[in-house]
Parts: structure tokens; C-alpha cells; sequence
């Protein structure tokens, strides 16, 4: 990767971090993005719910809630890009500064709210990259003020169905008030049964697009096990571990620390790694993972696939690292799977 990318995130990092953002985004959209291989290699294509992918490291969730930018990050290296979250009205989010560096812990702690301009314009920005390869996929949500949050994430299916590659169901958000407490028994069992519903109905007798399900890292054993036989009953094609964490650790240096919201990168690393691994042990298998939470790095990468995940994402560490990561991750990838004699990603999933 050239100096040129090296130095332009070093520049982002001197903004405050909302303005890094947007102007990272509008860089993007004017196509100064970095230009990287998706395929690597046999070896690191993975299949993952359903989906093929040239690569296993994908963009999380956050970075482009409006779907503006997907092909250039797919042509930055990315194996697949999940866009949104996007919720039906357009919403504002939290109030300002509500995205914060931590720069000593390489980490971030963000309240924006599901701040995105609603399912029009997303929809809109799939239809106009119809056609294109890559995956995208749409993470879904609930807007602040909805009466039905349900039937919120039954509209995001409805309207973007046949333009997505896969849907997110993310109820994992820490910004919106109450959201998580959609992960308890019965009101999963209300979500996943009418998200089913809507399904079949949209599917037909076609083959239905993946849906996956999107968990906090902030569970306790018996949660987990629960979640994951619900997500099985209701045929989620795959369980994405995790979103941010409301907790904070001791270890953290940074004065943002006591921020509200969600922390991520490198402190959310080992618990969203043991969380995805109890999340493999309670799936036997059964049910694909995709690790997220800290990933800086082709060590940790290659860690969350011995602990049980098909795929992986990041977001965070692109704040520190900028997009040269992507295809670092690939390359240290290959060089430990052939170190430890694997000739695929599936050879090393859950190996501990
Ligand atoms: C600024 C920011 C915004 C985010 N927004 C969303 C979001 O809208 N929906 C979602 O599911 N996750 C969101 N996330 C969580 C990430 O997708 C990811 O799960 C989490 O940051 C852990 O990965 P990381 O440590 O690599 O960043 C956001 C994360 C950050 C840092």
C-alpha cells in the first residue's frame, strides 16, 4: 500500500473523528479509495450462511450506514461489505461528539443512534450498484421513536429484498434505548417468527436470501445458549459475534473512557473472542459464525477462525491502521494456514 494511504490516514487521524469520517467517505465516493485484490488465493475462499466469498475479512457494520461507498470498499480487498445499520425513517442519531478515539487503547467508543437517511436512499444506492459483483449486505434496524420495532426490521426486509446479498438482523446496538432487550426469549421469538413469516412470503419458492443475527458480546452462558437454539429454530443462516460493548475494562488509558456508548477495537478483542467461542460450542457447528470485536491484526484474525468463525469483520482498527489492513490480514492469513497445513479457511474454523 503506498505512502499515499499511509499518510492520508495519518491526516484523518488529526480530525476530529465524525469529520475524519465524512471526509473518508467522500473520498471514497470520488474514487481516491485504495485499490486492493479480493482474491487472494484458494486457500481463503470461505463459504459462510450461504455465501461465497473470495476472502473471509469483511467491513462491519457502522462505517457505511448509507451504502455509499460499497464497491470502493469491496475494491479496497474487503471479501464482502455490510452496510447500514439502516432503519426505515432517516434519523438524526445522538447529539454531538458522539464518536470517540481512544487513542492509547486503540479502540473507539461510539452513541451515534443509528444516525442514516432511511431505507429510500439505501435502497436507492442498491439499486444503482445492481448488476456489480461483490457481496453487500444490509444490517436492518429499529428507528428511536417506532412503535413496532418488529415490524421496523419486517420493513427493511420487505424493501431491500432481491438488492441485498444478505440481511443483518442487528439487535445488539447499546445507542438505541431498549434495542438489546429484543435479545430476551420471547421477544426473539416474536422478531425471528414474523421476520420468518415475512420471509417465505418474499422468497416464494425461490431460494430465500441469508439472514444472519446480529449479537452483543455483553451475554451469559445460558443466553447464549438460548440464543443459539433460537436462531437455529428460526433458520438464521449465521450468528455475527459481536457488536460493541457497554462495559470498561480496567486496563483502559484513554480520557474518553468514561464516554457513554459503545467501546471497540483492540479492548473488545478477548471478550468477543471467548463470547464467539462459546458461540461454537453451544453450535456444535450448526449454525456458521462471523467473528468481529478488535481484529487489528492477521494473528487475530486467524484467532477468531480457530475459535469457531467462518467469516470476520472489523471496523475499528481502519481508524488506526487505514484500509492496508485488509490485504495484510490476507496475506498473514495464507502464511499461518499453510503453517499449520490447512489448504482452506473451513480446515481451520473451531480448531481452538
Ligand atoms: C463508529 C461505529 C459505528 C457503528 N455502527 C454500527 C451499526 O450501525 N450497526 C452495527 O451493527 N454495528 C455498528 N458498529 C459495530 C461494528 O460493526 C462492530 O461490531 C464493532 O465495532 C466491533 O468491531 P471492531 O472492534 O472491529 O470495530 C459500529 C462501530 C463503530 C466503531
Amino acid at each position: 500500500m503506498s505512502l499515499f494511504y499511509k499518510a492520508g490516514t495519518s491526516l484523518l487521524r488529526s480530525l476530529p473523528a465524525e469529520r475524519a469520517h465524512k471526509t473518508t467517505i467522500k473520498a471514497l465516493r470520488a474514487g481516491l479509495g485504495p485499490k486492493a485484490p479480493a482474491s487472494m488465493g484458494a486457500a481463503l475462499a470461505t463459504k459462510v450462511g450461504g455465501l461465497s466469498l473470495p476472502n473471509p475479512v469483511g467491513l462491519a457494520a457502522g462505517f457505511d450506514k448509507d451504502c455509499d461507498v460499497p464497491d470502493a470498499m469491496l475494491a479496497a480487498g474487503f471479501g464482502f461489505v455490510e452496510c447500514g445499520t439502516v432503519t426505515p425513517k432517516p434519523q438524526a442519531g445522538n447529539p454531538k461528539p458522539r464518536l470517540f478515539r481512544l487513542s492509547e487503547d486503540a479502540a473507539v467508543i461510539n452513541r451515534m443512534g443509528f444516525n442514516n437517511g432511511g431505507l429510500d436512499h439505501f435502497e436507492g444506492r442498491l439499486k444503482a450498484r445492481q448488476g456489480k459483483s461483490g457481496i453487500v449486505g444490509a444490517n436492518l434496524g429499529a428507528n428511536k421513536d417506532s412503535t413496532d420495532r418488529v415490524a421496523d426490521y419486517v420493513t427493511g426486509l420487505e424493501r431491500l429484498w432481491g438488492l441485498s446479498d444478505y440481511f443483518t438482523i442487528n439487535i445488539s446496538s447499546p445507542n438505541t434505548p431498549g434495542l438489546r432487550d429484543l435479545q430476551a426469549k420471547d421477544a426473539m421469538d416474536e422478531l425471528l417468527g414474523r421476520i420468518n413469516e415475512a420471509r417465505a412470503a418474499l422468497a416464494g419458492d425461490k431460494p430465500s436470501y441469508p439472514i444472519f443475527l446480529k449479537v452483543a458480546p455483553d451475554l451469559e452462558s445460558a443466553q447464549i445458549e438460548r440464543i443459539v437454539e433460537q436462531a437455529r429454530t428460526y433458520g438464521m443462516n449465521a450468528i455475527i459475534v459481536s457488536n460493541t460493548t457497554i462495559a470498561r475494562p480496567d486496563s483502559l488509558q484513554s480520557a474518553h473512557k468514561g464516554e457513554g456508548g459503545g467501546l471497540s477495537g483492540q479492548p473488545l478483542f478477548e471478550k468477543s473472542t471467548e463470547i464467539l467461542a462459546e458461540f461454537y460450542a453451544a453450535s456444535n457447528g450448526t449454525i456458521d459464525l462471523i467473528g468481529v470485536g478488535g481484529i487489528g491484526s492477521g494473528a487475530q484474525a486467524y484467532a477468531k477462525i480457530r475459535a469457531g468463525a467462518s467469516a470476520i469483520q472489523l471496523y475499528s482498527a481502519l481508524v488506526y491502521q487505514g484500509p492496508a489492513l485488509v490485504q495484510e490480514i490476507n496475506r498473514d492469513l495464507l502464511a499461518r494456514l499453510k503453517a499449520d497445513g490447512f489448504e482452506t479457511i473451513a480446515q481451520a474454523v473451531g480448531r481452538g
